[in-house]
């Protein structure tokens, strides 16, 4: 694309952000809608977030992607939190508007866009949250804002799991209820939607599995993990090999930026473009 005095520039901010899919994505989409926009990433040490923030509105950059570790941390610099983003407690979007940035989470919408796309549903499920981190915390409000029957949220550490199934169930009632991980035999006999949500089995360890018992997996009608290095995880493979149909996260990661892109820009991002671009993260990541 030619870049000249109307290019408008969006990006990412983080620490590191070297590996990010992220410029793929939306340069990408910049070139197949026609906007005149260009993506970059820029590391930010954590002393210079503020910094960042009031600098980058002072360029008059349209919009950031805000990646780990500043989800949480950038939030007191925005004139805006959108009120998912807010119950969640994490940013990964912030668009300009007059005054500075307003704050998104298009994570969760971007996971929900993928299962829908992979026709995975949410209501009326019995649900299996594996992990009570950053990312399990906003699947588990995820899950009980869509309407899951029931959120089992297993993590080795219960005191996490407990305080992420008190936050969730202050707002919709007790949904969820805390295991510890060891202890998924007490978990009644239904048959589950599991979401991985911890960073075991995340490349280079791609040969672990959070829960390693073949019992576990015999529960699962379907599972999902975010992680997508390696495209198919120790989780998804234990899954199919019980007989269970299994995603990756990497349409999570597709999604949530095609819902940032449309944020910024105002337009909606076909179903056909959405695919195109899975195909060359697909390459991509299967060659890093
Ligand atoms: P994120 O923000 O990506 O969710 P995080 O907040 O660091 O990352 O959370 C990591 C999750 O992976 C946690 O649920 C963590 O369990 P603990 O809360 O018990 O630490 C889980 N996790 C990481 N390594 C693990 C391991 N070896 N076994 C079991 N769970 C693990």
């Amino acid at each position: 694309m030619e870049i000249n005095g109307k290019t408008r520039l969006c990006g990412l901010i983080g620490n590191p952000v070297e590996h990010t899919l992220s410029p793929l994505i939306h340069n990408t989409l910049a070139e197949k809608m026609g906007n005149n926009l260009v993506y970059l990433p820029f590391p930010v040490e954590e002393k210079h977030l503020e910094d960042a923030v009031a600098g980058a509105f002072g360029l008059n950059i349209l919009g950031l992607n805000v990646t780990v570790p500043y989800k949480s941390a950038v939030m007191p610099y925005l004139t805006e939190i959108d009120k998912l983003a807010d119950e969640i407690g994490a940013v990964n979007t912030l668009v300009r508007s007059e005054e500075g940035y307003a704050g998104f989470n298009t994570d969760m919408p971007g996971l929900f866009r993928a299962m829908q796309s992979d026709g995975v549903k949410i209501d009326g499920e019995s649900v299996i949250i594996l992990g009570a981190g950053g990312a399990a915390r906003a699947v588990a409000f995820l899950c009980a804002s869509k309407g899951a029957k029931e959120i089992f949220l297993l993590n080795r550490s219960i005191e996490k799991a407990n305080e992420v199934a008190a936050e969730v169930n202050a707002l919709y009632g007790d949904k969820v209820c805390a295991m510890e991980l060891n202890r998924f035999r007490e978990l009644p006999k239904w048959r589950y939607l599991a979401i991985q949500c911890t960073s075991v089995g995340l490349y280079p360890n791609a040969d672990a599995a959070v829960i390693e018992d073949e019992a576990f997996y015999e529960m699962i009608h379907t599972g999902y993990d975010l992680i997508y290095r390696p495209e198919e995880t120790r989780f998804m493979k234990l899954v199919k090999k019980a007989g269970g149909a299994a995603y990756n996260g990497l349409k999570m990661l597709l999604y949530q930026g095609i819902i940032a892109y449309e944020l910024w820009n105002g337009v909606a991002v076909s179903e056909e473009a959405a695919s195109e671009i899975l195909d060359l993260l697909k390459e991509k990541v299967s060659v890093s």
